[in-house]
């Protein structure tokens, strides 16, 4: 996949939210690394745990922000977590059935492709009201 590096234009103005999103690519780099090199074993079971989990963190502190500053796209944005949220867990159903039919470099490039794409769509309607 194509690595997408954090640039400052990903910023939303919140040092918090920013620190999550970069957290989460550079998760998504470092697996991506991992599993193109072929060196190291990944427990893909593991790796689909934490995904879900971080991005449950990070999407209700999101939330939270968002109706902390009554920002008016709050419900709109919320449904756009759910779902992603839901197609990850989609992604885990299919694995529990079939482990062959993940692959470890589509999970890592269909999160980074998202993250960025939720980053500049969505979560920066929020920055002008922080
Ligand atoms: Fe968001
Ligand atoms: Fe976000």
């Amino acid at each position: 996949m194509k690595v997408i590096e954090w640039k400052d234009e990903f910023s939303v103005g919140v040092p918090l939210m920013d620190a999550h999103h970069q957290q989460f690519l550079n998760m998504v780099h470092e697996l991506n690394q991992a599993v193109s090199s072929g060196r190291e074993d990944v427990d893909k079971k593991a790796v689909l745990t934490f995904f879900i989990e971080y991005l449950d963190m990070h999407l209700r502190a999101e939330e939270r922000l968002m109706e902390s500053i009554d920002f008016s796209g709050a419900n709109a944005h919320k449904e756009v977590h759910h779902e992603f949220e839901n197609k990850i867990l989609e992604i885990e159903r299919a694995f529990e059935k079939d482990e062959a039919l993940l692959k470890m470099e589509d999970l890592c490039e269909l999160v980074q492709e998202w993250l960025i794409a939720h980053i500049l769509s969505e979560d920066k309607k929020y920055e002008p009201y922080v």
